[in-house]
């Protein structure tokens, strides 16, 4: 494995970053920073699902048009200090066993090139029976840039659990913003398999130790700084409040720019379990994320959570009551979607990223800028997630697909050849 990544890199033509490296140290990191100006951008590549078809030109082909997506957003995106992979980087289902992570150092490339970091969350197709998400970490690990990770270790945890502290552009050592990382884990478990052969589901929402971690952490973080700091969340997969707001109360073109096409019934947190906790996908939802639902809105300063999983939803949502149905009340925080960046995945809605961008003067107010810039170079869905989102109108968001035949495949989950 080695040899190859040496390999890779020296037949590589890119060594232009002196970040780009084989063996640096992601525990060496400056701190992230506001700039000079007092602004702090971030990059948001969600549901990239490297790795499907390995065995013909399809997949490898899917993965190049991949990579050109992400480097036409961060050249679009030159002021991107950090590029957040917000889940599904692999579609596990057809890893193969002895090279599962590889795609790893390709998805790793524009940043390296660019010399940015990133921070990953991971995703419901990052756990497979052959691939597991403590050896995508690992992965991730032997690059210097990665910021990726664990600081929850129970045996339900997931892995990509951790904050990341955000500094002051006047050099101060207090964080004015606060990055938190939550692992929806789903899938299946690695390398197991139950009586009958079949593979065992891993439940899909963020565990109770994390939520406890969250609040401890919170509560720590607070008496040490004497004030709590302002923050945004990121977990792959949205809660049911997201579901709510969209077959509830509705989501408006103008108010809640996006695509809604994951409609009816975006998958969210707890589908396919019982409130018994078993797993049937005969039980549309099992409320098991009640709990961190409950830890998002009542913890103080989250301005905002993004997620993806659901490639056809891509609007933000202010979830700032009691919605129909719920038993936990919304405080004013933003539910956003991202955009499907991946050419692999189900569906052609035209490729993106989310871009988020927060000024020291807006962190005053809670107030968070985004907007998606698209494979085509455009820009839309530029929204104020301020007090008054959810009531200020903005331009709809087209529903454009990409311009490429054969790239809308669906998910595909048997191994080798078949295509769904
Ligand atoms: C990275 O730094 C840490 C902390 O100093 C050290 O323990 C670790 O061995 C280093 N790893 C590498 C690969 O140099
Ligand atoms: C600060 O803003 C100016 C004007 O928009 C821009 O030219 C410059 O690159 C910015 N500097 C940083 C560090 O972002
Ligand atoms: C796992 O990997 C092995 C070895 O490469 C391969 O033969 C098998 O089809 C894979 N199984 C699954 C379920 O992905
Ligand atoms: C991983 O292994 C499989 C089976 O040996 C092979 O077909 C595939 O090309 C390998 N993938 C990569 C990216 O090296
Ligand atoms: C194994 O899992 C499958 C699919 O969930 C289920 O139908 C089967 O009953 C399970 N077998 C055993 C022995 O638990
Ligand atoms: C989950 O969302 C559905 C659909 O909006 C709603 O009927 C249900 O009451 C919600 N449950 C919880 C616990 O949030
Ligand atoms: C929120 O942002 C929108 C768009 O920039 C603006 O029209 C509106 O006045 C802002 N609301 C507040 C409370 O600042």
């Amino acid at each position: 494995m080695l040899l190859f990544l040496c390999a890779t890199l020296f037949a590589g033509p890119v060594l232009s970053s002196p970040l780009r490296r084989p063996y640096g140290n992601h525990t060496h990191l400056p701190p992230l920073r506001f700039t000079s100006n007092g602004t702090f951008q971030l990059s948001i590549f969600e549901d990239l699902h490297f790795g499907e078809n390995a065995w013909d030109p399809w997949g490898p082909q899917q993965d190049i048009n991949s990579v050109k997506v992400m480097e036409q957003v961060l050249d679009a995106e030159k002021r991107t200090q950090l590029v957040v992979l917000n889940g599904d980087l692999i579609t596990g289902e057809n890893a193969y066993f002895d090279n599962a992570t590889v795609k790893i150092d390709q998805i790793v490339g524009p940043m390296l090139d660019r010399g940015l970091t990133w921070a990953s969350t991971y995703g419901n197709h990052d756990s497979q029976y052959n691939l597991s998400r403590h050896d995508i970490l690992r992965r991730e690990h032997q690059w210097p840039n990665a910021r990726t990770q664990q600081m929850v270790h129970g045996p339900e945890s997931g892995v990509s659990n951790y904050y990341l502290p955000v500094y002051p552009s006047d050099g101060g050592s207090e964080p004015c913003l606060l990055l938190w990382f939550f692992d929806s884990r789903g899938g299946v478990y690695y390398q197991q398999k139950n009586a009958s052969g079949a593979h065992i589901g891993q439940p899909d929402w963020v565990d109770q130790s994390v939520v406890d971690w969250f609040h401890e952490t919170n509560q720590k973080l607070t008496r040490k700084h004497r004030r709590s700091i302002p923050s945004l969340a990121f977990v792959h997969i949205p809660t049911n409040a997201s579901l709510t707001a969209q077959m509830q109360v509705g989501i408006d073109e103008n108010r809640q720019p996006g695509i809604n096409d994951d409609y009816p019934d975006l998958a969210q947190q707890a589908q396919g379990w019982c409130e018994d906790g078993r797993n049937d996908p005969d039980c549309v939802y099992g409320s098991q994320d009640v709990p961190f639902m409950q830890a998002l809105t009542t913890i103080p300063g989250v301005m905002a959570v993004f997620s993806g999983h659901d490639h056809g939803d891509t609007w933000c949502y202010k979830w700032d009551s009691l919605l129909p149905g719920m038993n936990v009340k919304g405080n004013g925080l933003n539910l956003c979607f991202g955009q499907h960046t991946g050419y692999g995945g189900y569906g052609n809605w035209i490729r993106g990223s989310r871009q988020v961008l927060v000024t020291e003067a807006m962190l005053a107010h809670h107030e968070v800028e985004t907007w998606i810039r698209l494979e085509s170079g455009d820009a839309v869905g530029r929204v104020s997630l301020n007090a008054t989102y959810n009531q200020d109108s903005y331009p709809k968001t087209p529903n454009t697909k990409s311009s490429c035949p054969d790239c809308d495949y669906t998910i595909i989950t048997n191994m080798p050849g078949t295509k769904q």
